[in-house]
């Protein structure tokens, strides 16, 4: 596997729900190693777009390629593509009725065959990664935002994904709870992890981004390295949106 190769290919993906056309042709590529940061107004697809991407909701056309291999009509393979494309959401999506060692365990039993001591040692190793091995047998109530939030990076990681597609991983915590988990986020960039990121965080996004992805209408508005996009006077758009973004948390 070479540093540069391209890991992940999405191309000219288009998705209507009823009448409305959300997503109207996106493609870009995503290389081994590499942050892609995808922001833009809410409603304008990039949820559907992650969705797309490891097929949780189907694209109408347009194809996804992860390691050159065809995610798109995969069939029963697109089981194996999901555990290679790890998704962490919003709202962590952990069972409540687990412990955060067994949230983390439960796709190396059930997916991976792994046995139990096996999977518990996987688990832990993951859970370290992301600073919440102490926190192994506590419940989702007991923990944080941030700490969930946290448990299930561990969660997407056991998996060893080929890239992790994060879906406004911090945009239902407050600032301190937000901090730690993009500090989590930044030490995986930094050992190599590819990662889609759907944020507004722009001081992660310019510091941790290879490329920003702006997205309006269902379309890549405007792309580029951050330093581009936002000091080229060219690029505007992204610009305009983002100095609404600082008025409203002003406001
Ligand atoms: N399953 C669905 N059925 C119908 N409409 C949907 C569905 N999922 C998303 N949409 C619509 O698609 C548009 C884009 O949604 P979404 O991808 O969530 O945008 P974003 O993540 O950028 O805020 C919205 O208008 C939303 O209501
Ligand atoms: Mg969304």
């Amino acid at each position: 596997m070479s540093e540069n190769e391209i890991v992940l290919k999405v191309e000219e993906i288009h998705k209507s729900f009823g009448d409305r056309e959300v997503l109207r042709g996106v493609s870009f590529d995503v290389r081994r190693g590499e942050t892609k940061v995808i922001i833009g107004p809410s409603g304008t697809g990039k949820s559907t777009l992650l969705r797309c991407i490891n097929q949780l909701t189907p694209p109408d056309r347009g194809r996804v390629w992860l390691d050159g291999e065809e995610v798109t009509n995969s069939g029963h393979r697109i089981n194996y593509f999901r555990q290679k494309i790890g998704m962490v959401f919003q709202n962590f999506f952990l069972f409540d009725h687990l412990t955060a060692l067994k949230n983390v365990e439960l796709a190396l039993i059930k997916v991976r065959g792994m046995n139990k001591a096996e999977a518990r040692e996987k688990a832990l190793y993951e859970l370290r990664q992301v600073g919440m091995e102490e926190w192994a047998d506590h419940y989702p109530a007991e923990l944080s935002g941030g700490q969930a939030q946290r448990v299930s990076i561990a969660r997407a990681l056991a998996m060893d994904p080929d890239v992790i597609l994060f879906d406004e991983p911090t945009s239902a915590l407050d600032p301190e709870l937000t901090r730690e988990v993009l500090e989590v986020m930044r030490k995986l960039a930094r050992e190599g992890m590819t990662m889609i990121v759907v944020t507004h965080e722009m001081g992660f996004a310019c510091s941790v981004a290879n490329e920003i992805l702006f997205m309006e209408n269902g379309v890549i508005a405007e792309r580029g390295p951050p330093d581009q996009l936002l000091y080229d006077p060219r690029f505007s758009r992204m610009k305009d949106f983002v100095g609404r973004l600082d008025s409203r948390t002003e406001g």
